[in-house]
């Protein structure tokens, strides 16, 4: 099996948590009570120690061989799609080593549920919102144009009309959901009540904290 074939494997496993994961976070369009009921069926598959130490293997092996594959064509690579291609996994790449990190810390070190409010603390206490709406919106709509930038290659008898479409209705379906999410995070769609144990994980809150019971 060459790493390519490999690397494709192991997609398959991280997209099909990925489906279930936004699904989770779209869940939360109907209230946070919906996204955590969810959320609590999802855990009994994901958190089952097996299968997230394959996950978890997976996403490591796939950051190493994305960023490989990226940096090895980087003087051959011509046209759009295949510049599309590259840039998506570059990101999905880096926001997988962050994200994952940040989650086994919350739950590890800061002894906390890494539930939707861990996700959406950072919306409500400025200025993270600006780090965090660009990078879960990038994230999703990343995770989107790569799956098209495959479909793209894989229609390569089809016609030019099809494989556009092939890339170009996952990249405008990934653009939406990517903003619901993040309008869902950030309240915008609904109200929310971050509790302020997850909000005092950002420095500049506890500091204000502090000050203010001082
Ligand atoms: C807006 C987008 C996203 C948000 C808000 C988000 C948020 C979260 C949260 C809160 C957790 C902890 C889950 C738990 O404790 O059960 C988590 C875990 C995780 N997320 Fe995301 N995520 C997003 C997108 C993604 C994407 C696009 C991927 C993959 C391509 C991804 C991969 C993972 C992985 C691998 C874990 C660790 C699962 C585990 O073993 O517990 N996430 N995410």
């Amino acid at each position: 099996m060459t790493l390519r074939a490999i690397h494709r494997t192991s997609a398959m496993l991280i997209t099909a948590f990925a489906c279930l994961h936004i699904a989770n976070h779209l869940a939360s369009l109907a209230g946070v009570p919906a996204h955590i009921a969810f959320m609590d069926v999802a855990r009994k598959l994901y958190r089952q120690p097996a299968v997230e130490l394959l996950l978890l293997s997976c996403v490591a092996f796939q950051i190493g061989s994305g960023l490989w594959f990226v940096m090895r064509g980087w003087k051959s690579r011509e046209g759009t799609v295949a510049w599309l291609q590259a840039v998506s996994g570059a990101l999905i790449a880096l926001f997988l080593l962050i994200h994952v990190v940040a989650v086994i810390y919350g739950r590890t070190v800061l002894k906390l549920d890494t539930n939707f409010y861990y996700a959406a603390a950072g919306f409500h206490v400025p200025p993270n919102q600006y780090f965090f709406a660009p990078y879960y919106f990038l994230a999703v709509l990343a995770l989107f144009t790569h799956l098209g930038c495959a479909a793209y290659w894989q229609l390569e008898t089809a016609s030019s009309k099809m494989r556009t479409a092939a890339l170009a209705l996952p990249m405008l379906a990934g653009a939406t959901v990517a903003l619901l999410i993040v309008l869902s995070l950030a309240g915008k769609l609904r109200p929310v009540d971050i509790p302020a144990k997850y909000k005092a994980t950002y420095a500049t809150t506890t500091i204000a904290t502090l000050n203010h019971l001082r």
